[in-house]
Order: structure tokens, then sequence, then C-alpha cells
């Protein structure tokens, strides 16, 4: 891990850990042939969804966000360059995507599927990611990390040994709900929640997907990829000053994965996306 070396955290001490949750989110979700997710047109998860398929050789349907835009964004063209087809869901339909019947619908058109939530959050993802804190040898108080869907959020925290606390920063806006969804999560996976985690709402930056020019230069500044992980590091160094950290508290902050294309494995950074042929 390397230490952020910043004025004004005092005696606080912040450290970086690069960890991509896409990965780990997937690693008990795999086996089925075929998998069926949502995703709006950027969709972290729905390229990582992609990727894994063509790697481990199953079928992957990503259920998009509003109307077919073409040509496709380089987002889906690469998720289309790994195998995956897309459909589309209109928006009013796409808050009721997790509702029995638009579930029943999307397996009446496309069989024996296997279905991921968005953001692919869910019992085997929470595992997933409770694997986090245990690959940490160095000492540390609290973990921090973004939170979209609440699953990394609800892993880390059922992973972490006792004394330890989980901070997420909610990067969408009026993200209130967040806590009951992490508590879910934790009690789909586990059958209890845990009490060492929370929410910080205060850095949404306008809201899902938003940014302001303030959050730009920090990102700049600090040499930060992908927007997740700039608001909840710009939160992390904002509390540190503030004194919301005990004192000699050592702080985590997790980088949950580069944005498109840098941080996926099989794409290199400014290349055009090609299919990949097998
Ligand atoms: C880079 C990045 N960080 C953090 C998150 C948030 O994770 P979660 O949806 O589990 O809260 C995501 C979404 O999957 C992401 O793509």
């Amino acid at each position: 891990m390397k230490e952020l070396l910043e004025p004004g955290l005092g005696s606080v001490r912040v450290f970086v850990k690069h960890d991509d949750n896409k990965a780990r989110k997937l690693k008990y979700n795999l086996g089925h042939p075929r998998v069926l997710t949502f995703g709006g047109a950027h969709s972290n998860h729905i390229r990582a969804v992609a990727a894994a398929g063509r790697r481990h050789g199953f079928e992957t349907i990503g259920v998009i966000r509003g109307e077919e835009r073409l040509p496709l964004n380089p987002s889906l063209a690469y998720a289309v360059s790994r195998g995956m087809t897309l459909t589309y869901l209109d928006r009013a339909t796409y808050r009721r995507k997790h509702t029995p019947e638009v579930l029943a619908g999307l397996r009446e058109r496309w069989g024996d599927v296997a279905i991921l939530p968005e953001g692919g959050s869910n019992a085997e993802a929470v595992r997933g990611c409770a694997e986090l804190p245990g690959e940490i040898a160095e000492e540390y108080d609290v973990i921090c990390c973004p939170v979209g869907t609440g699953g990394t959020l609800a892993g880390i925290s059922a992973g972490l040994p006792p004394g330890r606390t989980a901070l997420g920063f909610a990067v969408l806006k009026g993200a209130g709900f967040l806590a009951d969804e992490v508590a879910r999560l934790q009690r789909e996976a586990y059958g209890r929640v845990w009490p060492n985690w929370s929410i910080d709402l205060g850095y949404h930056f306008g809201g899902y997907a938003r940014s302001t020019p303030a959050l730009e230069a920090f990102a700049a500044g600090h040499g930060v990829e992908g927007i997740y992980v700039a608001k909840m590091l710009y939160g992390v160094l904002d509390r540190a000053r503030q004194g919301f950290f005990r004192d000699g508290a050592r702080v985590v902050a997790v980088i949950t994965g580069l944005p498109f294309p840098l941080g996926d494995p099989d794409v290199v950074a400014g290349q055009a996306v090609t299919p990949v042929t097998s």
C-alpha cells in the first residue's frame, strides 16, 4: 500500500490500496453457462461480465438502460467485442428491472439464464468482497471504498477483523436507501448485519456519473482515474482534515478500479477496441 502524504491530515495516515472490486464480485458468481445482467451504457460491471464470459467461456447478455444508440459507445462496443449480446429496456421498465414481472419477461425471452443484479451486487459478490480485508497485511483501522450498489461495502465490512470499521462514500445523490441495501446484502449473504460500517452521503458531487470542476481538479492533481474513486478519495481526505477520524488512525482507501479502457486487462490503453477472435 502506498501512503498519501498530504497537508492537513495531522496524525491521521491515509494509504491507498488498488483492488478491482469487479473481479471479486464475479468470483463466486461464475459457473452458469449463460449470464444476464443489467447496466447503463457506460457500466463498468457490464464490461466486466462480458470480459469474464469471454475468459471463462460462458454466454453473456447485457440488459442496457434506455434506447439503443448507434454507433455503440466504446464501452458497449467493448462488451460486444467480448461476445456479449445487448438488449435494451426503456427507462421506466429499467427502474423496475429487479421486480418479478420484469425478471419473468426476461427469462421468457432469454431462457435458462443466471441473472446478476445491476452492479453485480448479490450474496456471492458480498462473499467475494469479504476476502479483501484478509489480504491486507499492514495495520489499519478503517477501510474506505466507493458505494454504488453496496455489494463492495457489504463484503468489506463482513470480512473485517474485530475493532476495524468500514466507511463507504456514496457516488449517487439521495442515496439514503443504500444503508438498507447494504444491510439486505449482508443478510442475504450471511444471515446477519454487521455494526462496523457506515455510509457518508456528502461526496456525490451532483449525483451518479456527475462531476464538478473541483472534483476534476482534485482527480488531476492526485493522478486519480475514475469518478467513483475520485469521489471517495476526495471524501476521505476531506473528512480526515475535518477531524472525522481519531488521532493516529490508519485509513485505507480502496482504489476499486480504473476507468475504461485502462482497467480492462485485455484492452491496451489508447488502442481501438477490436473483436477478439478465438
Ligand atoms: C470502480 C468502481 N468502484 C466502486 C463501485 C461500487 O461498488 P458497489 O456497486 O459494490 O457499491 C463500482 C461499481 O461496481 C465501480 O465500478
